[in-house]
């Protein structure tokens, strides 16, 4: 009797629990859990100080309701209306902050060029090689390159806090990495590069001059410092911003394109001239400048045309530098070996870049044997 009664409560048991497997599926096949997201954020929240500040993001700033009447809203891609709602907002909390990487503001003007790259906290691999590579803080010619990530989070629940952990892991480490808890989505790198310049007035208003780039780029930073070096009579304290110039340009009005900007987001056909954002050099002049117009212009999603639109309002122009190929190098023969370190001795920036080829060009570049001139194309010719 007793038996069978302990087979009844074993059968219901197993059934329960097949029960709630079913209805939970989803969890499961993701989590491997029965425990809800937001038990685990109680847990954490009580276990670690780190997480107290982690609330969804959305709840720093409130949609902009009247955006859902704008003409045609609905019929807008998903990521354009994200980005009509939450146009106004410009102020998210730090996750991760280097306070003293310019030595404190009144020392900031001993950094002579700061590196400043946008990087998603997937990336992972790239600022690895970043950091031992064109990216290294070092003195060269006797003023010091530093460097900082920006970063802002990605994914949701589970993975948008071990991306977290990730970062915050790299920055016990390395000291590098500056965080908000803002989505770090395509359409937000204009937010990001704000966040930047208001952090930079307040801890490193003097560096000298800023590199501002992606991290899948390649940088000769030596020949940079050496370019910035040859600014006579601009130690930053003026006006310098230039880069891959691009001119007579407006808004590409195809959905299909990553670059696709509606007239809900911007009516005029124009865009100012701009540099291409893969990356581009400023003095620490320019960058109050933009700093200060963007105080007075309305967020557009494509970070680099936003930076031109903030120089045209203050007067100022973009230049162009044939050094910075945010194109990609153009190599017109066709045995020639594209990857032939001499192209990219005299070069300031190429765009596109692998981790792996970063790590080998920047062995070669610095090649004292390295020697080039005409007889370098016909030798890799013969290749
Ligand atoms: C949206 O439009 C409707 C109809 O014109 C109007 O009643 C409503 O107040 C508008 N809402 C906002 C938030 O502007
Ligand atoms: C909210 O959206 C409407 C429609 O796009 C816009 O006119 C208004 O300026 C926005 N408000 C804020 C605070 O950004
Ligand atoms: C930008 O980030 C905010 C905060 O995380 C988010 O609400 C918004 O949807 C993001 N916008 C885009 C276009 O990704
Ligand atoms: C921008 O600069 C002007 C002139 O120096 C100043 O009056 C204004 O307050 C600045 N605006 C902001 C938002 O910092």
């Amino acid at each position: 009797m007793r038996r069978k009664k302990l087979h009844t409560v074993a059968f219901v048991l197993t059934g329960v629990v097949c029960l709630v497997f079913i209805l939970n599926k989803n969890d499961f096949e993701s989590d491997v859990t029965l425990i809800t997201e937001d038990d685990i954020y109680e847990k954490l929240h009580q276990q670690n100080s780190i997480f107290e500040t982690l609330q969804p993001s959305s709840s720093y700033c409130r949609q902009n309701v009247s955006a859902y009447n704008v003409t045609g809203f609905s019929t807008l891609p998903k990521h354009i209306q994200d980005f009509l709602l939450y146009r106004h907002c410009r102020s998210f909390p730090m996750l991760l902050d280097v306070p003293d990487k310019c030595g404190g503001p009144q020392n900031s003007a001993d950094v002579f060029l700061l590196l400043v790259i946008k990087s998603s906290p997937e990336n992972y691999e790239r600022r690895e090689v970043l950091r031992k590579t064109w990216a290294k803080e070092r003195q060269h010619r006797g003023v010091w390159i530093r460097r900082l990530f920006i970063s802002g989070t990605s994914a949701t629940g589970f993975e948008k806090h071990r991306l977290n952990k990730l970062l915050k892991m790299e920055n016990i480490e390395n000291n590098d990495i500056l965080q908000w808890d803002f989505h770090d989505s395509f359409f937000n790198l204009t937010l990001k590069q704000i966040l930047f310049l208001e952090w930079m007035e307040r801890w490193c208003p003097h560096a000298r001059f800023l590199l501002n780039g992606d991290d899948d780029i390649f940088a000769n930073t030596f020949n940079m410092v050496e370019y910035l070096q040859g600014q006579k009579g601009n130690d930053g304290s003026k006006h310098l911003f230039t880069g891959h110039l691009i001119q007579n340009v407006g808004p590409i009005r195809h959905p299909s394109s990553k670059y696709y900007i509606p007239v809900q987001v911007q009516e005029s056909k124009r865009y100012p001239p701009y540099c291409g954002g893969g990356g581009f050099l400023l003095s620490s002049f320019t960058a109050k400048t933009i700093y200060n117009m963007s105080h007075y212009i309305d967020l557009l999603p494509i970070d680099d045309v936003y930076m031109g639109m903030c120089l045209e309002k203050a007067g100022l122009q973009p230049t162009s530098h044939l050094g910075v190929r945010t194109a990609g190098l153009h190599i017109p023969a066709q045995n020639v070996d594209k990857f032939h370190p001499c192209f990219y001795r005299e070069i300031i920036l190429v765009h596109r870049f692998l981790p792996h080829m970063i790590y080998v060009m920047w062995d070669e570049i610095q090649n004292p044997h390295l020697k080039c001139g005409k007889q370098i194309l016909q030798k890799s010719r013969k290749k």
